[in-house]
């Protein structure tokens, strides 16, 4: 019980509170998303991330949800912009299907759940990935910029790390 209970608590930890999308866009165009490449998204809430990144840059995306009405909410949103043949959406916890090989990946979590994820994004990314994260720093990393983008009247931060600079 005890791994699972920390899971848990990883899940508990970190609600539901969408990217505006064009946050999303900016943080994509950062990290500069090319076609083909595999973008990864941790918590993919009701997938506008993946849907974004296959629709709008041509990539494949894979997304991790642990809420149910959020995965079933992304499923369908994949399916009305007619780009299942390039998302792949898995419903459970981040923490247990591990990390792809992914080219981007982008978060909006807490720093201290990108903490917990950092050994396996060290261990999984190759040199060059690219890792965008909304308003919660990786600590351990060095940014090569942050970037502010205002929506709103509010001001969204994108940290923008490249592994072999970053760490
Ligand atoms: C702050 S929201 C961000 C949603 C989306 N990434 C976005 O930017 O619009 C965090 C998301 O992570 C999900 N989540 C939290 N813990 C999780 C876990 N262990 N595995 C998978 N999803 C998780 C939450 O249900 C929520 O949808």
């Amino acid at each position: 019980m005890g791994r699972r209970g920390s899971l848990g608590v990883a899940a508990l930890s970190v609600p539901f509170v969408p990217t505006p999308v064009q946050v999303i866009r900016r943080a994509l165009e950062v990290a500069g998303l090319g076609e083909g490449e595999l973008y990864y998204e941790p918590g993919c809430g009701d997938g506008r991330g993946v849907v974004m990144a296959a629709a709008e840059f041509g990539a494949r995306a894979v997304g991790v949800e642990i809420r149910r009405d959020l995965f079933e909410a992304a499923v369908r949103r994949v399916v009305e912009a007619g780009v299942e043949d390039r998302v792949l959406l898995l419903h459970g916890s981040f923490m247990e299907f591990g990390v792809p090989k992914a080219d981007v990946v982008f978060l909006y979590l807490l720093s201290s759940v990108n903490e917990k994820l950092r050994p396996a994004f060290e261990e999984s990314l190759s040199e060059g990935a690219r890792v965008v994260s909304h308003d919660f720093a990786v600590e351990a990393w060095k940014p090569v910029r942050i970037v502010l983008v205002e929506e709103h009247g509010r001001i969204h931060r994108i940290y923008y790390y490249v592994a072999g600079e970053s760490w």
